[in-house]
């Protein structure tokens, strides 16, 4: 009989069977996955789990925050949280390109991640040797069903330690569907704001600044996307659109007015979607007034932006993000 209460409690058996005594770490990403997948092992071993989240500074308002506190809080998990924006921001500067972007925020993410890592292998207690990972259904049948081990390796660090370490993985979400994943992790007592996440994208507003990406844009771009989620999710549409990516044209200006002055500012454009899987997509039909108020809002409120647009491309041709 499959129950959420049944799930759970399989789950938690099978991870104190694997774990033991020993330790396990978990990176936390914001996303609904490994908040799930965390929530489940730490109700299974507790303090021998710990999470690490890397704050890379390309996260939405309030996003790092709700790991911070409101996770914490849900779930009593021990975590270690990494400020590491201006190690992403410096590793950015001066880079315009998609994928090379993509390529420097991958990069740093591993590198800031493998030294939280060592750093816990480091501290006292018993021996480190458990990786845990939101791997859910869909992505065991992609894969072709292994399970497995995931190495880190020392060379970023000073010594003391082996040069390769070997983790065994714990994957509690590998026979369940999002839909599931999302029961259970209401049933554990997460907040809705993570359980009922939209997709977004690991490089976060990194890939959403079309140009150069530095604090003062993201701040700005942070601001607007903040007042677009606030305006649908009042309008009670979360659940009808797939994502709705808010993209900042950092290197197109145009003119506008306000007040009793000429403004040469930047545009945002609105990108909401829907879609069954992200693999094809349509633009979604909002409606005029909510479109007409998350754009008065925008451009009252947020500094050096001007102009609001509405992207109306399906996906082909169009990809979901605008990088
Ligand atoms: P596209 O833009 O390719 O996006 O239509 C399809 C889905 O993937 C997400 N996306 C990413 N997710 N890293 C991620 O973790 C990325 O680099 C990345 N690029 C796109 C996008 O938000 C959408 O859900």
């Amino acid at each position: 009989d499959w129950t959420t209460g049944n799930v759970i409690e399989e789950q938690v058996a099978a991870i104190r069977e694997q774990v033991g005594d020993k330790r396990a770490i978990c990176g936390l990403s914001g996303g609904v996955d490994s908040a799930v997948a965390a929530a489940l092992v730490q109700k299974a071993i507790g303090t021998q789990l710990t999470c690490v989240y890397v704050d890379h500074g390309l996260m939405r308002k309030g996003e790092t925050e709700q790991v911070e506190k409101d996770f914490v809080a849900a779930t009593g998990v021990q975590l270690k949280v990494v400020d590491a924006e201006e190690r992403f921001l410096k590793a950015l500067a001066g880079v315009s390109d998609p994928e090379e972007k993509r390529k420097i925020i991958g990069r740093e993410f591993i590198r800031v991640f493998e030294q939280a890592q060592l750093e816990i292998l480091q501290e006292d207690g018993p021996e480190v040797a458990f990786l845990v990972q939101g791997t859910l259904y869909p992505d065991v049948v992609e894969s072709g069903g292994g399970t497995g081990t995931a190495n880190i390796k020392s060379h970023h660090n000073v010594g003391g330690l082996p040069d390769d370490i070997e983790f065994e993985l714990v994957e509690p979400l590998r026979q369940l569907f999002k839909d599931e994943v999302r029961m259970v992790g209401a049933e554990l007592g997460l907040p809705d704001e993570i359980v009922q996440r939209q997709p977004f994208p690991g490089p976060g507003l990194g890939i959403r600044i079309v140009g150069e990406v530095t604090k003062e844009r993201l701040d700005l771009l942070r601001e607007a996307d903040a007042i677009a989620r606030e305006e649908l999710t009042a309008a009670g549409l979360d659940r009808d659109i797939w994502q709705c990516p808010v993209v900042l044209l950092a290197d197109v200006r145009s003119v506008g007015v306000q007040g009793d002055g000429r403004t040469y500012g930047h545009p945002i454009v609105l990108r909401p979607v829907s879609s069954e899987d992200a693999m094809t997509a349509d633009w979604s039909r909002l409606p005029y007034d909510v479109l007409s108020k998350i754009s008065t809002r925008i451009t009252n409120e947020v500094k050096d932006v001007n102009r609001v647009v509405l992207d109306v491309t399906s996906k082909p041709p169009g990809t979901i993000e605008w990088e």
